[in-house]
């Protein structure tokens, strides 16, 4: 017998190309629990134009995040590919748990300010209540994992802590969700590895799913390292690059470096190009699935479509619950 997969929702900004480190911190966790639970994956708009962006380019941006998803492995057969903007349900149920979240909860949250720190525009309401539309997102489907990078643990806790305030005050409606951190959950980026992988620092500091093979080697090959020859506590460039080979390559090329590493005979360029080697393996069918998909656009765009509709079905279900609950049903 078939039992019932449980659900659950992540999702991604769409701002642009999407990298290694989406796909480590997300995506493949995504594709690997694809078989145990329903994942109803969200490209969520609503978050991304909280901050400064081209309305010009969304609709780029939207599909080419949905031919990531796809090229990566999501099986529409199997989840849900949707758009946050088109389930009004999101940021109805945000409204909701806004009530019930003190302003105090959200300033704190470390990514709000950062961001408010680096803005030179002032900080709009949609910023402040970002992780609120997040936790809306999540309690829609009655998650209790989220698969996300470490970058989000913040967000999940103030998501957990938005639940029990709604389930102490109206009764039990939610379920408390927990992130579900994969291998590379927080891949550094190439050319300033203190910093995460990020789209903001420029595309010399991350891999893209897209990128042609010459611009991988590329950019691996002037990834930061130390002048070397090894041995004792690693730099974090170097350690950002063993941690990637224990991602992408092979146990045997692993053990090979880092025995060489470990007795001060590395030499980065040997490890860069058997790096560059193995990241192009494996993300090479990725590129060619991406490439077929996007002569397919009507396929893709029935996807959304179709996925976003069956997203609102059951999300209205857990809407109409926690109305309930809150004494907002009257006929
Ligand atoms: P974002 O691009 O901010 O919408 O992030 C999408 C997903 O990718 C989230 O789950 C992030 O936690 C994850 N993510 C982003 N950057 C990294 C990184 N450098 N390493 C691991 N996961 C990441
Ligand atoms: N805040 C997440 C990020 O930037 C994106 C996101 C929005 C999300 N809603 C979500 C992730 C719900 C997981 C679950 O990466």
């Amino acid at each position: 017998m078939r039992t019932v997969r449980q659900r659950y929702f992540s999702g991604i900004q769409p701002t642009g190309e999407l990298h290694i480190g989406n796909y480590l911190g997300a995506i493949k966790s995504w594709i690997e629990l694809q078989d145990e639970y329903e994942g109803i994956f969200g490209i969520v708009d609503y978050h991304a134009i909280t901050e400064p962006y081209n309305p010009e380019d969304m609709p780029k941006m939207v599909m080419d995040a949905a031919l990531d998803y796809l090229a990566a492995g999501l099986d529409p057969n199997k989840s849900i590919l949707m758009i946050q903007s088109l389930v009004p349900e999101h940021t109805e149920m945000a409204w909701l748990l806004n009530t019930v979240t003190p302003v105090s909860w959200a300033q704190r949250v470390p990514t709000y300010k950062e961001k408010a720190r680096q803005l030179d525009v002032s900080v709009n309401m949609g910023l402040l209540s970002y992780p609120v539309l997040m936790a809306a997102d999540i309690v829609l489907y009655k998650s209790s994992i989220v698969p996300v990078g470490e970058d989000q643990l913040p967000h999940l806790e103030l998501a957990r802590e938005i639940v029990r305030a709604f389930n102490g005050r109206f009764g039990d409606t939610f379920l408390e969700p927990h992130a579900y951190l994969g291998r590379g959950a927080r891949i550094m980026s190439l050319t300033e590895p203190t910093k995460k992988m990020s789209k903001s620092l420029g595309p010399q500091n991350y891999i893209a799913l897209a990128d042609k093979p010459d611009e991988i080697r590329r950019k691996i090959s002037r990834a930061v390292t130390d002048i070397g020859p090894g041995g004792g506590p690693m730099s974090p460039g170097v350690r950002n690059l063993f941690e990637l080979m224990s991602i992408f390559s092979s146990e045997e090329t692993y053990s090979h470096f880092k025995r060489l590493y470990d007795e001060r005979k590395i030499r980065y360029s040997d490890m860069k190009q058997k790096l560059a080697d193995d990241l192009i393996s494996a993300l090479g069918p990725l590129r060619e699935r991406r490439l077929a998909l996007s002569l397919r656009p009507e396929y893709v765009r029935d996807l959304l479509i179709k996925g976003s509709r069956k997203a609102g079905e059951i999300a209205k279900q857990t809407l109409i619950e926690a109305k309930e609950k809150m004494g907002l049903a009257y006929f």
